[in-house]
């Protein structure tokens, strides 16, 4: 079966080494974007006004949703250390040598696990990232043979992590469910039991880092992700009026973004943005996404509270998440992003 090489090893051995799988086509290349020329910024909300239901910062918070599909939560109540503990730990993890990391390595037949999902071809291009994926949550999806053991810690310091995150992204997913007209519970209930996954991604320098992409653009499925990441390097790029435009890490703040079962949900109200990272030549990144989805059996379909009182039509078809997932993920193994998928917009 098809492999991707360990990118962290390759740099390793020889930083000098492109190969012609990560090199991408012109129009793929990252453009050196000038930081200076973009004056306008995600929006930010605070989570600890969003708990007090305050009408300003639940606005705030449609808006972002609306025009950006991405934003920043501070007052999260995450404690900082928490958030310096897991990239200490997964920086651990990461500087073990290949044949460590290596016995918790992703098979071809699953999606948990350490290396490259995806793989459909030696033509392919390939991202300058290695990842570990687990999923978190419910806890009965655990396969903890994919859980690292050095550092002793890892699984304590990851279960503390998804738990606090958890909790933010049901407090978020109460302010959403608000805002798009329902009850605060009524948004989480539908999700059933809020399946959680966690990828962490590890991004090695590249000493030509125009010409290669840490993570190819792609919306997410889920209903919300939200990452954590790095708090001096930035790589994390999103679409917004036609351009890339970079997110600035803010230290212990978190990016949160809205995927496709929520643009679903929400009649194309909110949007799943393409995004993408790019790398640099002289610091490794790490960001760690976790990913908060409906249950495979939930069916998805524009909720009637965001539809116009004219009675506007539904612009998505009624899909069961679980069969999304297996088209999302069926496209991306034929090397297709869900912006060249069939459109799932009605006419
Ligand atoms: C992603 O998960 O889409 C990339 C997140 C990041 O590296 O910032
Ligand atoms: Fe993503």
């Amino acid at each position: 079966s098809l492999s991707a090489p360990n990118v962290q090893e390759m740099v390793k051995r020889d930083p000098s080494k492109i190969p012609d799988r990560y090199i991408r086509s012109l129009e793929e290349q990252p453009k050196r974007t000038n930081m200076t020329s973009f004056s306008s910024e995600i929006p930010t909300v605070d989570l600890s006004l969003l708990l007090q239901q305050q009408e300003q910062e639940l606005r705030k918070l449609d808006k972002a949703c609306k025009e950006w599909g991405f934003f920043r939560v501070v007052n999260h109540g995450i404690e900082n250390q928490v958030l310096q503990k897991i990239k200490d730990t997964a920086r651990l993890f990461l500087d073990l040598p290949l044949e460590e990391k290596n016995k918790f390595s992703m098979p071809a037949d699953d999606m948990q696990g350490y290396g490259h999902a995806f793989v459909f071809s030696e033509k392919q291009k390939l991202d300058w990232n290695d990842a570990l994926v687990l999923f978190m949550f419910p806890s009965k999806f655990r396969k903890y043979k994919f859980w690292p053991t050095i550092p002793a810690d890892f699984n304590d310091t990851v279960e503390k992590y998804s738990s606090e995150i958890r909790r933010v992204g049901m407090e978020l997913l109460r302010s959403i469910s608000i805002n798009t007209g329902m009850a605060s519970n009524t948004l989480l209930t539908m999700h059933k039991e809020l399946p959680q996954a966690l990828r962490l991604n590890n991004y090695p320098p590249c000493c030509k880092p125009e010409e290669v992409l840490g993570f190819s653009p792609h919306s997410d499925a889920s209903t919300i992700t939200v990452v954590s990441q790095d708090d001096d390097v930035t790589g994390l790029e999103i679409q917004h009026e036609g351009q890339w435009v970079p997110i600035r890490p803010i230290p212990n703040a978190l990016v949160v973004n809205v995927g496709d079962a929520l643009e679903i949900w929400s009649n194309g109200t909110y949007r799943s943005i393409e995004h993408r990272a790019v790398t640099n030549k002289n610091n490794a990144r790490i960001s760690f996404a976790t990913f908060l989805s409906p249950q495979d059996d939930v069916e998805i379909e524009p909720l009637d509270t965001m539809m116009d009182s004219h009675g506007s039509l539904s612009k998505y078809k009624k899909v069961i998440f679980g069969d999304y997932i297996r088209k999302f993920f069926k496209a991306k193994l034929e090397g297709k992003s869900r912006f060249e998928m069939e459109k799932m917009e009605l006419d």
